[in-house]
Formats: structure tokens, sequence, C-alpha cells
């Protein structure tokens, strides 16, 4: 039986009802997950985070980060970046990380995002191609670590072996799933999902270190002497996946951390890349104002590389959570299937920058590097995407 003082302590007396109409395996299930699940700290994310919520309006100690314009290069310096890149890329500093481990809900897809087909070609394989053309031009067989969670770990892995890894060496290919957290009701209580279990959804993909370090993946690239890590999303369909000229401009500059950045349009939903009292990190789309985001030069489009030296350092470090709220499908407590607005906890990946030290910003032209694919119509849809794939030769 459940501790119903303890239950009520946390908010969570609810699951003492649910208890009661519940089958002994449905007991033992709920039982042994109320056990491992660490009560009085969701109470407090939930108080924090939702309870107590802050929007950031007050910028009077951001600025704009360091950053270079690539259209401003000489051809000799793009040359020069491009050969530096080639050479490390050849003696095996670079790894490539995708995160793959996010919903796409706004897509209106149910697979895994990497497997939507645009004219028959997947986003995963208008990636692969890349590392396998890289291949080509260096010899070397990048390693090449992809990211899942649970909602989609089964089917990335069945996609990838029924398309025969794209013709990428599948030894140089490494799966590793993300951790989940619970789900809240906008009162704070645990959820039942439609299978009566408590609801977890992904971490968001700020635990894609963590989980690559338990995966025993930043050992093995320690081993393989990689210096540096190119971490990519799956949904930007003009994304360079470990460009020579930006593994160069890595290996040059040699910071913590390097960015590839846009210039944002007015009110675009994307991070923005600033420094806050001398640390450089993103402020998100989500919980920041559009006019106090309007006043920054580079948008986050998801493309960074990572010192390995630097990812070791902090992995370990706490990263803070957000909230997102989202209508997920969910037991009411007659045990009827209901879609409520749904209290989500994620980590996001760009929390560790504060832990670096060093930092810089390439930016790129959006027409050639960023087109994402995040809605079924309109802004950045099946549509644009299939457009820009188009006008760049890609399809
Ligand atoms: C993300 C960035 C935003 C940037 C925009 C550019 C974050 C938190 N925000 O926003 O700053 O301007 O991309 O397109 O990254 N993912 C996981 N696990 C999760 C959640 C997400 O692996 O639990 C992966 C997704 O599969 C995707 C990437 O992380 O590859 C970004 O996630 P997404 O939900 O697409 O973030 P956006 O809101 O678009």
């Amino acid at each position: 039986m459940l501790d119903k003082n303890q239950l009520e302590k946390y908010n969570q007396e609810h699951l003492y009802e649910y208890e009661k109409l519940m089958s002994n395996n449905e007991k033992n299930a709920l039982e042994d997950k109320v056990e491992e699940l660490n009560l009085e700290d969701i109470q407090k994310l939930y108080q924090h985070l939702y309870v107590n919520r802050q929007s950031i309006d007050d910028v009077s100690s951001v600025s704009e980060v360091e950053y270079e314009v690539k259209s401003k290069f000489t051809e000799k310096e793009k040359y020069i970046y491009e050969q530096k890149g080639f050479e490390a890329i050849r003696n095996g500093e670079f790894a490539v990380l995708l995160m793959a481990g996010g919903q796409g809900t706004r897509l209106g897809y149910k697979g895994p995002k990497g497997s939507f087909e645009i004219e028959g070609i997947s986003l995963f394989e208008l990636q692969a191609r890349q590392l396998i053309h890289l291949k080509k031009q260096t010899g070397h067989t990048i390693n090449w670590y992809i990211m899942t969670s649970d909602i989609n770990h089964e089917e990335t892995l069945n996609y990838f072996k029924q398309h025969h890894y794209f013709d990428y060496d599948s030894n140089h290919m490494h799966f590793f799933k993300q951790d989940n957290i619970v789900a809240l009701s906008e009162e704070g209580k645990l959820i039942l999902n439609k299978d009566g279990h408590i609801m977890e959804t992904p971490n968001g993909n700020g635990g894609v270190f963590k989980s690559l370090k338990q995966a025993g993946y930043l050992d093995k690239m320690e081993s393989d002497h990689v210096k540096y890590i190119f971490l990519n999303n799956i949904d930007n369909v003009l994304v360079k996946v470990l460009d020579p000229l930006f593994a160069g401009y890595t290996v040059v500059h040699n910071r913590d951390i390097t960015s590839k950045s846009i210039q944002p349009k007015n009110g675009e939903r994307v991070g923005r890349l600033v420094n806050i009292d001398c640390k450089d990190t993103v402020l998100e789309y989500s919980e920041l104002n559009p006019e106090v985001a309007n006043n920054f030069d580079n948008a986050n489009i998801g493309i960074h590389t990572f010192k390995l030296a630097f990812i070791n350092s902090a992995v370990d470090r706490e990263l803070p959570y957000h909230l997102a709220i989202k209508k997920l499908k969910q037991l009411d407590e007659n045990f009827g299937v209901v879609e409520l607005p749904t209290l989500k906890f994620e980590l996001f990946y760009f929390d560790i920058f504060k832990y670096g030290t060093s930092f810089i910003a390439l930016q790129v032209p959006r027409k050639e590097e960023f087109s994402p694919l995040k809605n079924k119509e309109g802004k950045d849809s099946v549509e644009t995407t299939t457009e820009d794939l188009k006008r760049m030769g890609l399809i």
C-alpha cells in the first residue's frame, strides 16, 4: 500500500485513491515507481518553475556574443579554414552527435522526426549522405552518435536497419537513449498515462552529455583521441554536418564552445545567443519577451562544436530545468482518457555553456544553412523545406 501521509505531504494523495481501483500488478508497478521518485524534489520543481515562474524581461546586463560573419571572409581565409578542417577530420579529431530524441509534436508526425521523408529522402538520410561524402573526401569514417528517447528508440533503430544505414558503416553509428522525467498536472500532481503508469516524458535535449557519458561514449571518444564534438539538431534540412570550414574555424579558434548562428528575423521563434555577466548562453524564445529578443543579432540554429575536454569537465555539473506546457493524453480520476495541458520539464543542452570559459560564434547565411522542419503548414514547414532543398540542389 502507498503511504498516505507521505503522499499528502507532497500533494499526491490522489494516487492513494487511484490505487484502490487498480489490479495487484498495477498496484505493484505504481508502488515501485513512487518509491523510486523523489517527491520532495518534484514539488520543489513545480513550485519553482510553475507556481513562482518568472519571465526574462530585464536584459540590462545582456550583450552580444563575440562573433564573425562568414560572408566577410576572403577566399583565402575560407580556403585556410577548410584545409585545417579537412586535416582535423582526417586525423579523427571530430565526432558527430545528433540529437533526435524530441517528439516533433508541431509537425503532427507519429514516427521519429528523422524518418520524415521529403520527396522520398528522410532527414536522417540527408545527414548520413554528408558523412559518407566526408568519408570519400578524407578517407576517415566519422563516429556518428545519435540520441533517441523512449518514445522513438526502437523505431529509429528499425528505420536505420530497414534502410541499411544508408550505406554508412554501422560499426561507426552509436545509438543511445536520453532519460525521462515525470510530467505533472497544472495542480502539481503526478499523472497516469494511457497505460495506467505514472507519466514520464523525455527530459529535454540537455541530458545529452550525461546520457552520452552513461553509455560509455565520452570514454570511447577519449580513447579514439577525439578533440571536438560537433552537435546538431535533426530538423534543419540545410544543416552542413561537420562542414570542413566550420571544423577548421573550430580548430583555429580552439574555444570551449564554437557556435553557428544566423541573423534572426524580428519575432522569430529561435533562441538568441547572448552574453550575460561575461558568460555566453542562449536565451530561449519560449522564455523571452519578443521585443527583448529583437535586440540581438545571433540566433541559435542548434549547430555547435564543443571541446571534448570541456564536456568532460562539465558533464557532471547541474543544469536547470525549464517548463513547457503541452496538451497530452492521460487518465482522469475515473480512468477515462482525456487530453489536458500538462507540465513537462526539460533540460536545455546550451545551459552547459555557462561552465565554459571561451566562446565564439560564426554567423552564416540563412539561405544556405538554415531551414528547419517544425510545422505541418506555413512557416518552417514541409513546403518551405522542400523549396529550400530544391533551391540548394539537395533533392
Ligand atoms: C531549438 C533550440 C532553439 C533554436 C532552435 C533552432 C533547444 C532547447 N532550443 O528549439 O534555441 O533556436 O532549435 O531550430 O534546443 N531533442 C531531443 N530530446 C528532447 C527534446 C529535443 O533530442 O527531449 C532534440 C530534437 O530532436 C531536436 C533538438 O533537440 O533535434 C531541438 O529540439 P526542438 O524541440 O526541435 O527545439 P526547438 O524548440 O525547435
